[in-house]
């Protein structure tokens, strides 16, 4: 979802088109987040100016865009000092077209201009009240809204720092944001800030930083704006409809270098081509950068504010977020699985000493045993998950487990107790409904824990404690391997609970003797990808395909389908094989494609007897079994043998199929699978 990058070189000098250059690179690490429009801004060749370039669709049509635009010498000269600022959109309000896409700009001199994530939620009566004072609008976005209220506080309050601007600005918006503003009115300086929706600060210098040795300050005084402040009273425009009063705190810890380049940026994998070492920004501050100096403000000052934002040491590689030899993203994730679900455990489970170590948990245990209940609470992909896990959840912890989809979950005021312990499963960790479902319940007392792929997200850094299920970086929008290894997580997290539990021991063993063969198991499973392509094959030019299933199973159905439908946009519906004779039998016939999961385990008969049921009615389902179940073989000319695992693991073997084939749907129909329409990879809006 929209991809915020913005660069600033500090005495380190660049040609513009050496900007732009950077800026479209910063921009393609962010195609994966899903995106309809792109835009950058940088300054004219006299920087008296900014210009601009927008562009509908893919950032190579803005790359193409730039090249044509930007053709004289003048843009070839190196300049010390310059802010450039870029953008995906992801259309919310207004449709997808060069008007709506950002930079968006406060008037027609682009005095300030703006790219922003996330929903601007009270920007009609921002409008209105600008359109009284002469304002005139040219996009349907909320963001202009937020460019124009800038350039009027800046008109009315002349004395005002580019910094204080945005910040009185930002007081008087409501919703998630977070925004990137360059103006030509503050050459070389750009200002940046966050609420609910991801930013980051990538710090490079020519001297090797280390946080240890930064002299990061954190102070009562700004000094290079104390007099400023002093002599003006912080506060509303009071001819403002919304009149919240600032408390900035002024506090900041300014990090001054001589020769700096900053990346402003929505994710990690946009800067760590450039550097390792970023601040993560939390909600309400302001990150500004004047004369190379970055300060860091808070907009409200709370008792648990710590006293600095720590700068981080990234530890992903740049290779991580690169295709490989893989065509796209989806496809290299798929094939990572057989790793990404060992480092998902590495560290953490003994197979010699049959122990497992969650170290991000290990002190909640003993509260995490005396709880009422567990809730595992998600959207799409990780919600699957939870499925997935919930009945060995059951077996193991002997506790109720609620699953829930985060919206609806939230559209319920579903009641919280303070001994629940609450999940929150994401890949991305800022998934909007699954964030404000933490907040609801952390409002009320329950132990809120934390699973996901995103260090520093803001899940993340919500939970009281949390499982980090450390799969890599997942830049294909489809959720892959992030599902495997979340459904390891739960695993490793039922079996610890479980570890003192006498009569569950053969379990337990049986389970983690299963986890140990995992990776190899799944290196066979993908050994199938040639056969699941002649598959597609059959299916792609179909309207509908149906996948059944049940027990630890259906899981995979749920997900199959879901994988289908957000890659290919066929029908797809994943069906409880229990409920068939409850209404979606009325839909099989020979024509109908079908796919059975039909595994040797408790429900084993229940599924053949669904197999009957589908057969007797024409049905012609593929079928995915145990390798050399020739029985259950027998009722197709159709088959994917997986090897044979512990019941509650088969979901990882099943699901991988599952992948690939709507992968390979996708590729036939043309589909862009990397980024599918309508999609975003972080969906930070409710
Ligand atoms: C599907 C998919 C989505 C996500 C969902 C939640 O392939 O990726 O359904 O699973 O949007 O996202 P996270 O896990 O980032 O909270």
């Amino acid at each position: 979802m929209c991809g915020i990058f913005a660069y600033l070189n500090y005495l380190t000098p660049k040609s513009r088109l050496e900007v732009l250059d950077l800026l479209v690179t910063g921009l393609k690490r962010l195609e994966y987040r899903g995106y309809d429009s792109t835009g950058v801004a940088i300054d004219s060749p006299d920087s008296k100016n900014i210009v601009m370039v927008k562009r509908m669709g893919k950032v190579k049509v803005l790359e193409d865009a730039i090249q044509e635009h930007f053709t004289g010498g003048e843009y070839s000269e190196p300049v010390a000092t310059h802010i450039g600022i870029a953008h995906t959109r992801w259309a919310t309000h207004g449709e997808p077209c060069e008007r709506n896409s950002h930079p968006q700009r406060s008037d027609e001199g682009n005095g300030f201009v703006v790219v922003h994530n996330g929903i601007i939620t009270n920007y009609n009566d921002v409008k209105t009240f600008l359109r009284k004072r002469g304002y005139e609008f040219e996009s349907e976005t909320d963001t202009e809204v937020f460019a124009k209220l800038v350039h009027h506080l800046w008109k009315t309050h002349p004395t005002y720092s580019f910094r204080e601007l945005v910040e009185q600005a930002i007081l008087q918006l409501e919703g998630a944001f977070a925004v990137a503003v360059k103006s030509k009115h503050f050459p070389g300086e750009c200002v940046a800030a966050r609420r609910s929706s991801p930013l980051l600060v990538g710090i490079k210098t020519k001297t090797r930083l280390a946080t240890d040795h930064i002299p990061i300050l954190y102070g009562k005084d700004d000094k290079k704006q104390t007099s400023d402040q002093e002599t003006r009273p912080h506060g509303q425009t009071r001819e403002l409809p919304v009149l919240p009063r600032s408390d900035s705190t002024s506090e900041f810890m300014p990090l001054e270098e001589k020769e700096v380049e900053y990346f402003f940026a929505s994710d990690a994998s946009a800067v760590i081509e450039h550097t390792n070492r970023v601040i993560y920004l939390e909600d309400d501050d302001v990150a500004a950068v004047r004369d190379g100096t970055l300060s860091i403000h808070r907009l409200k000052k709370s008792l648990d504010d710590p006293h600095a934002r720590e700068i981080t040491t990234l530890k992903m590689e740049i290779q991580q977020i690169m295709k490989g030899n893989y065509d796209y993203f989806m496809q290299k994730e798929i094939f990572e699985q057989p790793d990404s679900v060992v480092n998902t455990m590495r560290g953490r489970v003994r197979f010699d000493g049959n122990a497992i170590v969650l170290g991000g948990i290990k002190d909640y245990i003993p509260e995490i045993k005396r709880c009422r209940r567990l809730m595992l609470i998600g959207c799409g992909t990780s919600y699957h998950s939870a499925v997935a896990t919930r009945q060995l959840l059951e077996e193991l912890t002997e506790l109720p487990v609620m699953v829930e989809l985060a919206s609806d979950f939230l559209d319920r005021n579903t009641p919280i107790f303070r001994d629940d312990v609450c999940f929150f499963i994401s890949q991305s960790g800022e998934t909007a409904d699954t964030l404000m479902a933490l907040r609801y319940c952390k409002q009320r007392g329950a132990l809120i824990m934390g699973i996901t792929n995103t260090v520093g997200s803001s899940i993340c850094r919500e939970s009281h404690c949390g499982v980090h299920i450390n799969a890599g970086p997942e830049i294909g929008v489809a959720s892959t391997k992030a599902y495997t290894s979340q459904f390891i997580s739960l695993v490793m997290f039922a079996l610890v609970m479980s570890e003192d539990r006498l009569s569950l021991q053969q379990r337990r063993l049986e389970i983690l003797q299963a986890l140990s063969n995992l990776a190899d198991q799944i290196r066979k499973v993908l050994k199938l990808d040639s056969k699941v392509q002649e598959l597609a094959k059959d299916l792609y030019q179909h309207k509908s395909l149906l996948i059944m299933g049940r027990g630890y199973n259906f899981a995979t159905c749920l997900e199959g389908a879901l994988k289908v439908k957000e890659l290919t946009y066929m029908h797809s519906e994943g069906i409880m094989a229990g409920e068939l004779k409850h209404g979606p039998l009325a839909l099989v016939d020979d024509s109908m494609p079908v796919l059975m999961i039909v595994l040797r385990d408790p429900v084993y008969v229940k599924c053949m007897n669904a197999l009957q049921q589908v057969t007797s009615r024409k049905g012609c389902p593929i079928i995915i079994c145990e390798e050399g179940d020739e029985e259950t073989k027998a009722f197709s000319s159709r088959s994917l043998e997986i090897p044979r695992t512990v019941d509650c693991l088969q979901g990882i073997l099943t699901v991988i199929p599952m992948q690939l084939l709507s992968y390979h749907i996708a590729v036939l129909r043309g589909c862009d699978v990397d980024c599918p329409r309508n999609l975003a990879k972080s969906v930070t809006v409710e």
